[in-house]
């Protein structure tokens, strides 16, 4: 597959501001309401739980909750999303000096807790190189659970989502056990399972300061009794070891996450592994990917590239190529936001109003994609309606 285009926002960067109207909430339903109750999946091959290949297609995966509109990975985040909806909530899971699991997305701290403004932190503000880059501020890996439980989460892009700054403070750093206490209550409550969708960070960089993620998130797993291969849980990372080591561990599916063409998974660098992500698009790759892993996770430019203007190209055949060797695709992340918009669909000047954000999500799910990555995932719910309505 010849792949046209790089990457949009990085993997690094987020995205804008959105209050949420009532009127959309109501007309989104909730996972297990009326809304969606002739939603089908495709392939039928579920038991007890349901398997991810009976999730509603296009599926709805709240990114970092509803970041959109919370600041992400906080349980008020996560609770919107359910609320609205989502049929998969997100979490990405980085460890604390003792070995917990929570709920960042990454180990820099600087940009979404205040921890800047805890003079008993200062001295902890270090420059580190983590995979290849280097970056100053506090890490989680310098706290104890403890330590990090004195944080408050803080709004990421406060310059694009000015709105969500208004609950800075308000939620505490959750742990990934917090997490799956949280969606046990929520199953019970509303009679359905609350669908997890679990991404190890950095773990080779993590692995190497003995703070290995996948041993741990296993026994959360097997605690929680999401461990088996139809339990309500993905699990993702950037790097294939990652899954690899947990395909040993556990039997809950996996997906391997996809930047740009020329990238190569971290744990690839370390290895000397030459491939990058445009050889893993390739129908060898995926082949390989399919040997270990259910699914992929790919920037939305591997399925649409844009052209020098930022404009949606013609699909490559990522999608057919995947669903040939049995693999699901979730892309990531489409925000409403202008500046984070293809620019066909961006309206207006400024680019944190709202675009035609519709008008995007339906490019891509004709692609046939059996799910995205949304910060708003009302959004992304009405647009999925709206496809399968055609
Ligand atoms: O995991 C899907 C998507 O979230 C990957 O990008 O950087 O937002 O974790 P990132
Ligand atoms: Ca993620």
């Amino acid at each position: 597959m010849t792949q046209r285009a790089q990457q949009g926002p990085g993997r690094r960067s987020l995205l804008g501001a959105a209050v949420l109207g009532t009127a959309t909430l109501a007309a989104a339903g909730t996972a297990a309401g009326p809304a969606y109750a002739a939603e089908r999946g495709r392939g039928g091959q579920g038991t007890g739980h349901g398997s991810y290949r009976d999730l509603p297609v296009p599926t709805v995966i709240g990114h970092r909750g509803a970041s959109g509109y919370r600041p992400e990975h906080t349980l008020g985040s996560y609770q919107l999303a359910l609320d609205m909806g989502a049929h998969i909530v997100e979490q990405d899971l980085v460890p604390t000096r003792d070995g917990h699991l929570v709920c960042r997305h990454e180990n820099d701290i600087t940009g979404t807790t205040d921890v800047a403004d805890h003079p008993e932190f200062a001295s902890r503000r270090t420059t580190k190189v983590i995979d290849g880059v280097s970056l100053t501020g506090w890490f989680t890996e310098d706290f104890t659970l403890a330590e990090l439980k004195t944080l408050r989460a803080t709004e990421r892009i406060p310059g694009n989502r000015q709105r969500n700054t208004v609950y800075d403070g308000r939620w505490e750093v959750p742990t990934f056990e917090e997490v799956l206490r949280w969606a046990e209550r929520e199953g019970r409550r509303r009679g359905a399972p609350v669908w997890l969708y679990v991404e190890t960070k950095h773990p080779s960089y993590f692995r190497k300061l003995g703070l290995g993620l996948e041993e741990p998130l296993a026994r959360l797993l097997r605690r929680h009794d999401r461990h088996r291969a139809n339990s309500p849980l993905l699990l993702q990372s950037f790097e294939p070891g990652s899954m690899r080591r947990l395909a040993k561990l556990v039997a809950t599916p996996r997906v391997v996450l996809l930047s740009g063409p020329t990238e190569r998974p971290w744990d690839f660098v370390e290895s000397g592994d030459p491939r990058t992500v445009a050889d893993l698009v390739t129908p060898a790759g995926l082949k390989w990917i399919a040997s270990f892993a259910q699914g992929i996770g790919p920037t939305l430019d591997l399925v649409i590239p844009k052209d020098a203007a930022g404009r949606l190209t013609e699909p490559t055949t990522l999608v057919a190529d995947a669903h040939a060797k049995g693999l699901v695709l979730h892309p990531y992340t489409l925000r409403n936001e202008n500046t984070f918009l293809p620019a066909d669909f961006r309206r207006g000047t400024d680019p944190n109003a709202y675009g035609d954000v519709f008008g995007a999500f339906q490019a891509y799910f004709a692609t046939g994609i059996d799910g995205i990555f949304s910060d708003n995932p009302d959004t992304a719910l009405l647009a999925a309606a709206d496809f399968r309505t055609r």
